[in-house]
């Protein structure tokens, strides 16, 4: 990966990050053709893989680039979009038109060694906060659609060409398309348009407005994706979490005051008992219930294929324990694909679960590579074993 060539990553994360679009030329050659059309549709016949086909409005591509006036015009005009949602028979794909369609494919880096490989190129920002990686597949005119993600994105262009309008900054207020089945922007304005070829990288910042559409056949883009929960998603959260923490025993009481004259009315005295339910709830124990709903949210897996023949009984984790020990050896770890970690001062988190952890010892479980010193402790090794189990982690070691 060739990604600071023309601009240090200090100048990236500056100026460019989170702010505006880039475009990474030839920053990605290795990456050029490691999957092809074959092998999508074969993964989009696959009822365990989430896919979709978005089927674009026929002969809009030529006619949008009449003029701005006539662009806006027919973006509004056009329901036409549509969308199939996979798994697919194969024979579908036999019957798909020539043009202006497109394939999408969750979660490749499941699937496909090299695609999840990438993943790896991106950990100069932050490794939590990676998506699973959506590949697409189209002819000539495919794409999504004018739209906005609420995400930052790096598309990374596998194969064939691709043309990129970028458009306005949008927010929950810009205008949707009346269709319910793809959500396309009512307005698109080209602000400016790029071409990316193969081993081409475009960075899009969240809300940033973008139009792709495959300016050759064979056109295989790369979404590498950055989770960014809203803060409705970590209110509902928490707000769970600390329900299920409450015990249905603690109830209102009438005091002599709450009796009111009227027997109609919740006076002051009835809210009183509220207030001080709610004052007891400080910023402190919402801030934790916060801090331990983000990062359930983050590490949340999109998919969990548990392999079961991978899972260590508990005596061959004891052995391959001893082993390390006696040859001072940390213990290696290995991360199936479905797996996301991430750790905090005080908690590892794993797969949406949380752990009270200290620091070093998450630290480690997170970098695979678990010290003597760390291991030997009977808490951890409780840990790992749990985690073992659950087909969040495997071992590398293997005794010889
Ligand atoms: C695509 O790969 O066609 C679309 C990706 C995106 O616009 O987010
Ligand atoms: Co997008």
């Amino acid at each position: 990966m060739n990604l600071f060539s023309t601009l240090s990553k200090e100048n990236f994360l500056a100026d460019v990050w989170q702010k505006k679009p880039y475009l990474f030329q030839q920053a990605m050659c290795e990456v050029v053709d490691i999957v092809d059309g074959n092998e999508l549709a074969g993964l989009a016949c696959e009822p365990s893989v989430e896919s979709r086909i978005i089927f674009g409005y026929e002969g809009e591509y030529k006619k949008e680039n009449k003029s701005a006036d006539k662009q806006q015009k027919n973006i509004k005009a056009n329901e036409k979009w549509r969308c199939e949602q996979g798994a697919f028979d194969e024979s579908r794909f036999a019957r798909l038109p020539e043009k202006n369609w497109t394939l999408l494919v969750q979660g490749v880096d499941q699937w496909i060694d090299e695609a999840r490989d990438i993943l790896s190129y991106f950990s100069f920002l932050l490794r939590w906060r990676l998506e699973d990686i959506m590949a697409s597949y189209a002819p000539m005119g495919g794409g999504v659609g004018p739209h906005f993600d609420y995400y930052d994105v790096f598309l990374i262009q596998v194969s064939g060409m691709r043309e990129w309008r970028l458009g306005q900054w949008c927010d929950e207020h810009s205008q949707l398309q009346n269709n319910d089945q793809v959500k396309l922007l009512a307005e698109f304005i080209t602000e400016e348009t790029l071409h990316t070829k193969a081993g081409d990288i475009l960075y899009i910042p969240a809300g940033k407005a973008h139009w792709g559409i495959a300016s050759s056949d064979e056109c295989i883009t790369l979404s590498v994706g950055f989770r960014a929960p809203s803060q409705k998603e970590i209110l509902s959260m928490m707000l769970g979490d600390m329900v299920d923490s409450f015990s249905n025993h603690h109830r209102y009481k009438d005091n002599m005051a709450a009796i009111d004259s009227n027997s109609n009315k919740i006076n002051q005295a009835a809210h009183q008992q509220l207030r001080e339910f709610i004052t007891a709830l400080t910023p402190e124990k919402l801030s934790t219930a916060a801090e331990q709903a983000f990062g359930k949210l983050v590490t949340e897996p999109r998919y969990c294929a548990l392999d079961e023949s991978s899972v260590v009984t508990f005596s061959e984790f004891n052995d391959i324990i001893e082993y390390c020990e006696m040859g001072n050896q940390p213990l290696r770890l290995y991360f199936p694909p479905h797996s996301r970690l991430a750790f905090s001062e005080t908690q590892l988190f794993v797969n949406g679960e949380i752990y009270d952890m200290d620091e070093p010892f998450s630290k480690a479980v997170c970098d695979g590579v678990i010290p003597i010193n760390l291991y030997v402790k009977q808490k951890n090794r409780e840990l790992l074993y749990q985690l073992l189990e659950k087909g969040d982690i495997e071992l590398l070691d293997e005794v010889e």
